[in-house]
């Protein structure tokens, strides 16, 4: 049997003010895209009409500008959570319009199962193809797992988006499991990288889906900057860092799989270590895919990939389709619960390598907020992989606005990732390797390898003023710095005689 066949705008007219919608897709990559676009024009025309008009969106991380755009700027979104790096998103988060309830990508689906969240109405999955049964419905999902099995089961009404942009073939790399929740969960069966242990296909419950919207939409995927010198830099310096643990024995001689954030200096470490022959062929296990792993998949030079979501070019995306004798073989999408499984990864040994917008001199982390309150993204997988790598390592330049920033501060103006969860500190200037070290060694050891020579004054000033205890701060400077930032629009302009009392 066919299922109904429906229009974007009659799935949209659906949806009603204050109901919860659970999307496919993870980064804009597999993301349900024609009926939130629809939906958007529908809460302008309710607004002009002087009738309120807003949803939930519960996601599997970030959206594209059809959903997170749009609906933000239409004013359409109530609740919204996990990560999302949309700009219009980020300006309504921070001018306090929208509640965003930013948490772990590995605790979104179960957070929805336990019911933190409130109810599920709508599921809009985006499909490659659909086994339309009377009985039973396997739905296909195309370049994300996402929170999908989850958002389908938990869904009152479902929607899916056959989108003919993504390939029928897209089945051959899909893992789909959701695992019980306790007290009857089980063990995660992965061991391996590559080892699968779900169906390729979401199962539905054909009662609950009202209808198919067809569609032929690119994949809103994103561009990331080229790298740099100073990417290029700390590309090299992490890629020199890993190889040297290889060679002490740190990391086993066959190595360990790698998770790699997004962005060009993700890009520009995965590209150092696959163009650094030191380096045995290796595994990625993460979750988001950039278009280098492809490359260095088709070069021999990664075997085994898993991830949550092809976040590539859609060029690159079609050349995973039109190879899918190779990749089915050696990629797998997976559940973002999955591929960011804190019991997978302390089980594979997983090396953790993400991006920190500020690191302070103990090793605290923040991914998030600039200047301890303005959202940027999120902490997106951050957390899930520093808190359980084999070895967790932060990159950042070690400056920001042409030097007006250090990155390396007192103390960060918000902390992601505690001084616990952080091994290493890696900047353009050099590696601080904080693994057994106590507080003020890694202060001494962040400051000298890591921060940038306009600052390294500034910060040894701030350890002369700073008292301890087992960690030495001065409470009233510890943000002396992001102060002076906001008063004098220069970091380099601290003087913490300002605030020293006498
Ligand atoms: N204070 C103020 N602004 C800062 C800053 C700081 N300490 N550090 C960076 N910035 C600004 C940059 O100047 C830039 O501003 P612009 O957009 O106006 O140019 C912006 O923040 C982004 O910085 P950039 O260096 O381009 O960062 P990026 O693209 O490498 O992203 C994060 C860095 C932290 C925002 C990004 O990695 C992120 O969202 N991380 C959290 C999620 C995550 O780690 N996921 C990984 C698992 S896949």
């Amino acid at each position: 049997m066919a299922y109904k066949r429906i229009s974007a705008v009659e799935a949209a007219l659906m949806i009603k003010n204050g109901e919860n919608i659970a999307l496919s897709g993870f980064t804009p990559a597999g993301v349900a895209k024609a009926v939130t676009k629809e939906l958007a024009k529908i809460a302008e025309t309710e607004h002009q009409a002087g009738r309120p008009f807003q949803v939930g969106i519960f996601t599997g991380a970030s959206t594209g500008q059809s959903t997170d755009g749009d609906l933000a700027n239409a004013h359409a979104i109530k609740y919204r959570a996990p990560y999302t790096t949309n700009p219009d998103f980020r300006k309504h988060v921070n001018m306090n319009e929208i509640a965003y309830n930013d948490l772990h990508l590995s605790q979104m689906a179960q957070e929805l199962r336990y019911g933190f969240m409130g109810e599920v109405d709508w599921a809009i999955l985006e499909v490659s193809d659909i086994d339309e049964g009377a009985d039973s419905c396997k739905a296909y999902l195309t370049a994300a797992g996402g929170i999908s099995p989850t958002a389908a089961r938990l869904a009152k009404h479902v929607i899916l988006e056959l989108n003919t942009f993504h390939n029928p073939n897209s089945k051959f790399i899909h893992d789909v499991y959701e695992p019980l929740d306790p007290p009857y969960r089980q063990p995660i069966p992965i061991t391996h990288v590559g080892d699968r242990i779900g169906k390729p296909y979401v199962d539905i419950d054909p009662k609950k889906i009202v209808g198919v919207v067809e569609c032929n939409i690119p994949d809103e995927a994103r561009a990331f900057k080229d790298s740099d010198p100073l990417t290029d830099k700390i590309g090299h310096l992490t890629a020199e860092f890993l190889v040297s643990d290889m060679k002490r024995g740190i990391i086993p001689s066959s190595f360990l799989p790698l998770q790699s954030g997004v962005g060009s200096t993700a890009n520009a470490i995965l590209g150092a270590l696959g163009n650094d022959k030191n380096v045995p062929v290796f595994n990625i296990y993460t979750e988001v895919i950039q278009n280098s792993v492809i490359e260095m998949m088709l070069n021999g030079r990664v075997k085994d990939a898993s991830a949550c979501s092809l976040t590539v070019s859609n060029e690159c995306l079609m050349q995973v389709y039109d190879n899918m004798d190779y990749f089915k073989d050696h990629l797998t999408l997976r559940q973002s619960e999955i591929s960011n499984s804190p019991e997978v990864m302390r089980r594979l040994g997983v090396i953790a390598i993400n991006t920190a917008l500020e690191c302070d001199i103990y090793g605290n982390a923040n991914s998030t907020h600039i200047s301890g309150t303005k959202m940027m993204n999120g902490i997106g997988g951050s957390g899930d992989f520093e808190r359980n790598a084999y070895i967790s390592i932060f990159t950042c330049p070690s400056t920001a606005k042409g030097g007006m920033i250090s990155s390396i501060v007192p103390f960060c103006s918000h902390i992601d990732h505690t001084e616990h969860d952080v091994n290493i500190i890696v900047t353009e200037q050099g590696v601080a390797d904080l693994r057994g070290k106590c507080p003020m060694e890694r202060a001494e050891i962040i400051i000298e390898n890591c921060a940038h020579p306009d600052y390294k004054p500034v910060l040894r000033e701030y350890l002369k003023i700073a008292k301890g205890g087992q960690t030495h701060h001065y409470l009233p400077a510890a943000f002396a710095m992001h102060d002076t930032l906001t008063r004098k629009g220069d970091m380099r302009l601290t003087d913490f005689s300002e605030y020293v009392k006498a």
